[in-house]
């Protein structure tokens, strides 16, 4: 017991408390296999992302956004192979959370349980309006319109109104919305009802909702890999090959249009497309054997994700020029359009499927946040109803309800863009939180049929890698660090230079850490990767994102640390 700040929970105690029969009414049921626990993380990852940002993706790098698809996929990989270390072994409920406690201490558990609220709950309100876009269009299809005020979000058109947008879907919500005592009543609807039925079969239970989420997977797995063989032949049979050397606005023809800066202004959305296989770990309690399982999945589901994810970038850029993606919301049902690939059959197929697919993501997250905040409770940082379970349903009723409020809610006041913005960063930094915790941990013996993650002594290839790194960077460009000291307050990429300059700056510090302390090379690489892609964010994303850190911090002053099973 201690009053400290940063006490920590043993392993031990962690395992004790989640194993069965300890929280009464039986525990969690463990149902889940490896196949199942690929499934999810399938379900988590392949989504709004694909679906939808992959358009925007495509349209700022080219064909060469397979080269950022390939980055991301590495960094998240590091990232998988750390969760998976921990979740061998801690394979209790509670994720990044849990494992934070184990390393970091009570503190920076609560912070990170924190942010993964926005990961799981805030991340759900972008699939939400995305699973929206999708349906009101596949109906469409079948002649049945929504109004536009009844299926846009009340601040997206209230800012193409200020921006003076030509949208006409905006346009029309905002012109033709009812009003009550001064107010357009302007909300989307259908991302409100999905949120309660997912609700609602989350609720009712862990098998129900496996057998649901399997379907959904098997479903968009077949019209993703129908799109890979239908796109790619039309490709080859109709001689476009050469799109994948386009000519950018100068005439230059390139794999990279506009660069590799093109390249990299396109990593929220790829990295939005990558979350998900973290998710699995929040089933521990759920599956069979989760110390084998567990990390299976997660490795499993993003290798999966990545090769087709590097495929669909390939159909894709090779089926249209890639400069006709501006502004397109559905770059799947796009490519097989009457003025491109012209295949009618394909555009409704992908329409009902996307659907699909944005519910499997749904339903991954909205059970994942219940679960996160189940444990937080237990450990006294959350009040008690949290951590209820459901005495015929078995599954964490009052978290799961507070979580379609969390995600329901803010679907009437927020949009794509801000919602989409908390999630990435928010998980990013959690990412970062879990790398840099396995680091701290000590080393475990080779235990049978338990994931082991290898140690590779950092101490040497670690600083070389930075040193080449480097070098690199300075061959290609003498000026670039220099470029990065050159700026001034009204400098648009104030915010990118400040947080270069840091990355590069911890960076010099891990190497030194490394070598003294040779760390292990995996965590290393995936801290390092993902503190990376923390330097694309914006000081507007910063600020919200701290404000809500601030947020939790009061929170856990008042409650969670006089509550804590730690406290004295
Ligand atoms: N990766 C998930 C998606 O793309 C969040 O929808």
């Amino acid at each position: 017991m201690s009053n400290s700040l940063f006490r920590r929970k043993s392993i031990s105690n962690i395992l004790n408390e989640g194993a069965d029969d300890v929280h009464g009414s039986g525990g969690l049921k463990r149902v889940l296999t490896v196949k199942d626990l690929t499934f999810f993380g399938i379900a988590a990852i392949l989504g709004a992302g694909s679906f939808s940002s992959l358009g925007g993706a495509v349209f700022n790098g080219g064909p060469g956004v397979v080269i950022l698809f390939i980055i991301t996929g590495i960094a998240c990989a590091f990232t998988a192979f750390c969760y998976s270390d921990f979740a061998s072994r801690i394979p209790v409920a509670g994720s990044a959370y849990t494992y934070a406690y184990a390393s970091f201490g009570e503190l920076f558990a609560w912070i990170i349980g924190w942010a993964l609220i926005m990961e799981y709950s805030i991340g759900n309100i972008y699939v939400a309006y995305s699973w929206s876009d999708y349906f009101t269009s596949f109906l469409s299809k079948l002649n049945i319109h929504i109004p536009a005020y009844l299926s846009t979000s009340y601040m997206e058109a209230k800012h193409a109104i200020a921006a003076g947008s030509s949208n006409e879907e905006l346009l029309s919500a905002w012109n033709n919305a009812p009003q009550l005592g001064g107010l357009k009543i302007i909300l989307d609807l259908p991302a409100l009802i999905i949120n309660i039925l997912i609700t609602g079969l989350v609720y009712r239970g862990i098998k129900e909702s496996r057998n649901f989420s399997n379907l959904m997977v098997i479903l968009k797995l077949g019209v993703v890999l129908l799109i890979i063989a239908v796109g790619g032949y039309l490709v080859f049979a109709n001689d476009l090959t050469a799109n994948w050397m386009p000519a950018n606005n100068k005439g230059v023809t390139s794999f990279m249009p506009n660069g590799f800066s093109g390249v990299m202004a396109a990593v929220a959305g790829v990295f939005f497309a990558y979350i998900g296989f973290d998710a699995v770990s929040v089933l521990a309690e759920e599956s069979k054997d989760p110390q084998r399982d567990l990390p299976r999945g997660m490795i499993y589901s993003l290798v999966i994700c990545t090769v087709i994810y590097i495929l669909l970038t390939l159909v894709l850029t090779g089926a249209v020029n890639y400069q006709k993606f501006e502004g397109v919301g559905d770059p799947l049902a796009f490519i097989f359009e009457e003025q491109n690939l012209h295949v009618g059959w394909m555009q409704f197929l992908v329409a009902i499927i996307a659907v699909v697919a944005m519910t499997s993501v749904l339903l991954v997250f909205q059970m994942g946040q219940p679960r996160i905040w189940m444990t937080m409770s237990r450990d006294g940082l959350m009040p008690p109803a949290f951590s209820k379970i459901h005495p015929k349903f078995n599954t964490p009723s009052f978290s799961t309800i507070v979580t379609g409020l969390v995600v329901g809610l803010p679907i009437l006041f927020t949009d794509k863009t801000f919602v989409l913005d908390f999630t990435s960063i928010a998980t990013l930094f959690a990412f970062v939180l879990v790398c840099g915790g396995v680091l701290l941990l000590p080393k475990k013996e080779k235990v049978a049929g338990h994931f082991h993650l290898p140690y590779l002594n950092a101490a040497y290839i670690f600083p070389a890698v930075i040193i080449a790194a480097i070098a690199i960077l300075l061959y290609s460009d003498d000026h670039y660090f220099a470029s990065l000291f050159d700026f001034n307050a009204t400098d648009a990429n104030v915010t990118y230079k400040v947080s270069t300059l840091i990355f590069w700056g911890l960076c010099i510090l891990l190497a030194i850490g490394a070598f003294i302390k040779k760390w292990s090379l995996i965590p290393l690489m995936g801290l390092v990767t993902c503190l990376y892609l923390l330097t694309g964010m914006t000081a507007m994303n910063w600020a919200w994102f701290g404000s809500w850190l601030a947020i939790g911090l009061a929170f856990y002053l008042l409650y969670g640390r006089k509550h804590s099973k730690l406290a004295v």
